[in-house]
């Protein structure tokens, strides 16, 4: 009986360890952003064509990893904005990116803003 319990207990820890483990690697599973897989996309989708040269935008070019990459803070901080606010971007536009689109942009600084 005692011998039962041993076991049983045993087993249960292990079953405990196994899922606090997976959850922990789940969250590290996340995958990481990176600019060619989500952030130029996003861009190009709501920058265009003021940012992109090859649109004929004569603004900061935000086409290239290096720029976007330097100027992340800046980016954050303004898409944050609200429209009508001095500095807001995407300008002219009437409404803020989506929160999952503003989220590609934190989310991506905080993975440590990935080339690819
Ligand atoms: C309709 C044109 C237009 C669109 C679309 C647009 N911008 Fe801009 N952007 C401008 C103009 C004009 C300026 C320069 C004036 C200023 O600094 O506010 C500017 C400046 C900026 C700056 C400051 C650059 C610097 O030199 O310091 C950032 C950052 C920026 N935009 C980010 C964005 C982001 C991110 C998007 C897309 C989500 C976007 N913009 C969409 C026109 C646009």
């Amino acid at each position: 009986m005692k011998k039962l319990f041993i076991i049983g207990s045993a087993a249960l820890s292990v079953f405990i360890c196994a899922n606090c483990g997976s959850s922990k690697k789940a969250a590290s599973d996340a995958p990481k952003l990176s600019y060619e897989a989500n952030v130029q996309t996003a861009i190009t989708e709501n920058c265009s064509p003021c940012h992109i040269p090859s649109k004929g935008g004569n603004k900061r070019p935000y086409d290239n990893y290096a720029n976007v990459k330097s100027d992340i803070d800046e980016i954050i901080r303004r898409i944050n904005l609200n429209p009508g606010e001095r500095g807001f971007m995407p300008m002219r536009k009437q409404t803020k990116l989506s929160d999952s689109t503003i989220a590609v942009f934190t989310k991506w600084k905080a993975d440590g803003l990935l080339e690819k």
